[in-house]
């Protein structure tokens, strides 16, 4: 899928697919140097990470496990209220292993800031975060991001994983919208 798939739902094109590219080729070349000699395993956040993920993991030398997490906000239905619910958890025992939460976006900070402290709770021998994508704007709770790919505006974005109404996911770079999106 690219830009004339979608026609003229597409505003602006944020960061290109050979930016997300480059970036992390050389967010890998840091966790491989990080990590090297230690066990690794890789927590992807559905369903935006799912992009992410995948290429990052590819770019890695280091033999990594991966496992993946669903989370949700309690309540209203609007995201980021900061209580979260577990729709899948892990398959992995996290005593003493090294983790590495993989996530498309930091928004508010508050789904991360919840799961770090769960995550922290089991017994790891450490927990660090990657994402794609962070809105400084945006935070209501700081997050210690180890590796993070781009600092954005804080406009609504999709692609790479990000979806509108669980669309625009599969686009290959990070774009916004046509206003006529929302109101359609
Ligand atoms: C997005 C994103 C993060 C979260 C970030 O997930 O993948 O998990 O929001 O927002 P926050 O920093 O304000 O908490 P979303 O809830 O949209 O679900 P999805 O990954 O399934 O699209």
């Amino acid at each position: 899928m690219d830009a004339s798939d979608v026609g003229n739902d597409l505003e602006n094109i944020l960061l290109t697919q050979e930016q997300l590219e480059t970036r992390l080729g050389e967010i890998a070349a840091q966790i491989d140097r990080d990590y090297a000699g230690k066990d690794l395993l890789l927590v992807g956040v559905l369903k935006g990470a799912i992009m992410v993920m995948a290429d990052l993991a590819r770019h890695l030398h280091h033999p990594v496990e991966m496992d993946w997490m669903a989370v949700s906000s309690y309540g209203s239905g609007t995201k980021s209220s900061g209580v979260v619910r577990i729709l899948k958890d892990l398959d992995t025992d996290l005593s003493g292993r090294n983790v590495l939460v993989v996530e498309d976006i930091i928004d508010s900070g508050l789904t991360l800031s919840w799961l770090l402290s769960n995550l922290r709770s089991r017994g790891p021998a450490s927990v660090e975060i990657a994402s794609m994508l962070r809105k400084p704007d945006a935070a209501k709770v700081d997050v210690d991001v180890r590796y993070l790919g781009f600092d954005i505006p804080n406009e609504f974005v999709v692609g790479y994983g990000l979806d509108y109404a669980e669309k625009y996911r599969n686009l290959p770079f990070v774009g916004t919208l046509a206003p006529h999106v929302y109101s359609s």
